[in-house]
């Protein structure tokens, strides 16, 4: 069975693109697949049941991306895949890098393949360049990896001792929405006002290296702390929405130690940071029927 996790970015979405440092998390649900030789090459994907044929010249993203990880095979016969999809799609949880990692896993599996989990993340760049022009490379990784990362573009992953787990609550605004749209937003800032937005990185990277100290000191005050600073940047940069903020609000007001938005915004989901396991489960119910907890261990 191959296996790709979800990701919550903690802090550092978007600066993470331009070079700057980022903490994430990996998370329990994922995508799970299972592959096998077959009469032809095809990709299942549940629950959307949807077919697909490997073709780098379609139109559908998700033709394209399998036809770019069947190309990284050699010698192979052909074959079916049927992955289980447990993210919401466009939410900023990495769905569509672990699609691609469990796709990978899958099929090395089948063809009795070995690689590390690293390798195994870079293999999915391939997969993940066909739905985002310019990606960091952090939900490819992170869905490989998983543990609590810091992260910075070219570099290996580094893991984060946490001194104490991680309650987190994760909810969906309901809408979806394009991380290569939101990524050349903020490509497009840079370019109009490159001082305004440098230094809004800047304020970002020093929010990321504190929350570094806070995750391992086991300061969770501290780090929630730095989580609403920086769901206020990434507001700055218009990236959150209306339902983002006051769900972000909601969260604070019924106990949370901080909220923001997580991944590329304009929709998509934010997470707050419970102070205890038992108030996870509170803040869930208030932060809507598509919510749940994220445990993050030590
Ligand atoms: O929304 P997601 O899960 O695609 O997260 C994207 C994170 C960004 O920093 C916005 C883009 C990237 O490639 O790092």
């Amino acid at each position: 069975m191959g296996f790709g996790r979800g990701k919550v970015i903690l802090l550092g979405e978007h600066s993470v693109v331009h070079g700057y440092p980022a903490i994430a998390v990996g998370i329990e649900r994922g995508v799970h697949a299972q592959a096998a030789p077959g009469n032809r090459d095809l990709l299942r994907l549940d629950p959307w049941a949807l077919e697909i044929e490997p073709d780098p010249e379609a139109d559908e993203p998700l033709a394209r991306a399998f036809a770019a990880v069947l190309d990284t095979y050699a010698e192979r016969p052909p074959l079916e895949v049927d992955a289980r999809v447990e993210l919401p799609a466009g939410a900023g949880l990495g769905c569509s890098a672990a699609i691609g990692v469990a796709v990978l896993d899958a099929i090395d599996g089948a063809l009795g393949r070995s690689r590390s989990r690293e390798e195994l993340g870079e293999a999915a760049l391939a997969w993940e360049e066909v739905f985002h022009g310019n990606p960091s490379g952090i939900d490819n990784t992170m869905s490989a990896v998983g543990g609590v990362a810091w992260f910075r573009r070219g570099e290996p992953l580094r893991a984060l001792d946490a001194n104490k787990p991680l309650h987190l609550v994760v909810g969906f605004s309901g809408v979806s929405s394009s991380t290569k749209e939101m990524v050349s937003s903020v490509r497009r800032q840079l370019e109009q006002d490159e001082n305004r937005v440098r230094q809004t990185f800047d304020g970002i990277e020093t929010l990321v290296r504190n929350a570094k100290l806070a995750i391992e000191a086991g300061d969770l005050i501290a780090l929630g702390q730095l989580l609403d600073l920086n769901h206020t940047l990434l507001s700055s940069l218009m990236l959150c929405t209306t339902k983002l903020d006051a769900m972000c609000q909601a969260a604070r007001a019924a106990g949370a130690l901080g909220a923001k938005m997580t991944g590329a915004g304009g929709g998509g989901c934010m997470f707050a940071l419970a102070p205890k396991r038992e108030e996870a489960e509170r803040l869930r119910e208030v932060l809507g029927d598509d919510a749940f907890v994220a445990e993050v261990s030590a």
